[in-house]
């Protein structure tokens, strides 16, 4: 009747919900009761304390990692070929176009340059080429970055795909 999976899986379960419950109780306490607490004017002494970190700048920029250079250097384009999956419906890398134009040579390349391609005035009014870091704020947002670009792209959330696939496109010549 019991497999080794279902085991696994009621295994799991029980330990996940024991987590749960003791987080919980112990969020109660810190909230509710851990606290000093007097008890008719006596001060009783907290017997101990977690220490509860300051939800400030420093966790921020924990949460943020590396920085983009940092993780430029150390790129993976293999990596980056894999990401570029989310871009090959409207780009190709075969020296023609698509949807968008192609990305032959896009790193160094100057801005809606490509010929024969129908860009938005936002994206053809810039003259400057490419770089690493001008690309990376591009692809986090793009609407955002070239205001009134057609690309039709949310962005890549994930700095890490966004400095692979970089390294992606620069190794395309
Ligand atoms: C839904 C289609 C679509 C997707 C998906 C898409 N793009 Fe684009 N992309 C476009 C279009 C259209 C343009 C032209 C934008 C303009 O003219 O405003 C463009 C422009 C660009 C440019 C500027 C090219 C130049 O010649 O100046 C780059 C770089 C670029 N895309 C990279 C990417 C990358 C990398 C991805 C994937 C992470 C991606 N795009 C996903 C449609 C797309």
């Amino acid at each position: 009747m019991f497999d080794t999976m279902t085991l696994t899986k009621v295994t799991g379960a029980v330990c996940g919900s024991l987590l749960v419950y003791l987080f919980i109780s112990w969020a109660g306490e810190s909230i509710y009761g851990g606290g000093s607490e007097s008890h008719g004017g006596e001060e009783v002494a907290q017997a101990y304390s977690i220490p509860v970190e300051d939800a400030g700048a420093g966790d921020a920029a924990a949460a943020e990692g590396p920085p983009f250079a940092e993780l430029f250097a150390a790129a993976d384009p293999v990596a980056g070929e894999k990401v570029f999956k989310k871009c090959a419906a409207c780009h190709k890398v075969d020296n023609t176009n698509g949807t968008g134009p192609h990305l032959n040579g896009v790193v160094g390349r100057a801005r809606g340059s490509v010929e024969g391609f129908a860009y938005s005035e936002a994206m053809a009014s810039v003259k400057d080429a490419w770089t690493p870091e001008s690309l990376e704020l591009f692809l986090l947002n793009p609407k955002a970055d070239v205001k009134g670009t057609k690309m039709g792209f949310a962005g890549l959330p994930d700095v890490k795909d966004r400095a692979n696939v970089i390294a992606y496109l620069a190794s395309v010549k």
